[in-house]
């Protein structure tokens, strides 16, 4: 399974420093099949070898360049990212169209770097019974056979609310998107540790990608332990 960790804009770099520390210790004992990955703010992002796979919340689809205040390859490769995220709903929320996704879906597909593409839909799309109409236009025109390609699907009413989204809801979404791709496929939205293992269980789910119950580490260790 894959645990995702999304922490958002939190913690600091002597904080997530802690964090690591923290999770490299607790994964020595746990499944090697599992695959731990971690998405820092990039402030604090960690230069040593880990015992999970850092990846970064954002990214300019560039080596390095005039774009001020973005982040390009060449400050990935000075720690060894090679794992992003792209299409989080609060980075859609700020204005990243799907033009933009698209060119960072392809520069990150370009230099192999494994890729959790979000997806998800506003409820009143899903009450309207829209949603896979809706996540196919978010997954139009990207490789979905690329090889190093992880979708999550995040309905965007579930996300930071407490409130996941029904289980019956998350088994017909990955169904759906198990027919489009063999790409792995995560839940995110409110995961915690009382929903985690019903979640995992849904027939296609490869994981989750948490956001609050994943701040703290030792609640993240537990939701990793099972
Ligand atoms: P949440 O966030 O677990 O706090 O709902 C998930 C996410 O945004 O990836």
């Amino acid at each position: 399974m894959i645990f995702a960790a999304n922490l958002k804009c939190n913690h600091t770099r002597a904080s997530f420093a802690l964090y690591a520390k923290a999770l490299n210790e607790a994964l020595k004992y746990t499944k090697n099949e599992d695959e731990i990955i971690v998405f820092p703010p990039s402030i604090a992002f960690l230069g040593e070898k880990l015992d999970f796979i850092q990846g970064t919340q954002n990214f300019y689809p560039c080596v390095n360049g005039a774009f001020t205040g973005e982040l390009g390859k060449m400050h990935l490769d000075e720690f060894g990212i090679n794992c992003v995220l792209i299409g989080h709903s609060e980075r859609r929320a700020l204005g990243e169209d799907h033009e933009l996704l698209k060119a960072k879906f392809e520069f990150a597909k370009e230099h192999d770097f494994k890729i959790i593409f979000c997806v998800g839909e506003e409820l009143e799309c899903k009450k309207q019974g829209k949603t896979k109409e809706f996540l196919n236009k978010q997954l139009e025109n990207l490789d979905l056979n690329y090889q190093n390609l992880i979708i999550a699907y995040e309905p965007i009413y579930s996300i930071g609310t407490g409130l996941s989204a029904e289980i019956k809801d998350i088994e017909s979404v990955l169904t759906f998107l198990s027919s489009k791709t063999k790409a792995k496929l995560l839940y995110g939205g409110s995961v915690n540790e009382d929903n985690i293992k019903a979640i995992l269980d849904i027939e296609h789910c490869g994981g989750v990608l948490v956001g609050s119950a994943a701040l703290d580490v030792r609640k993240f260790i537990n939701l990793i332990k099972g």
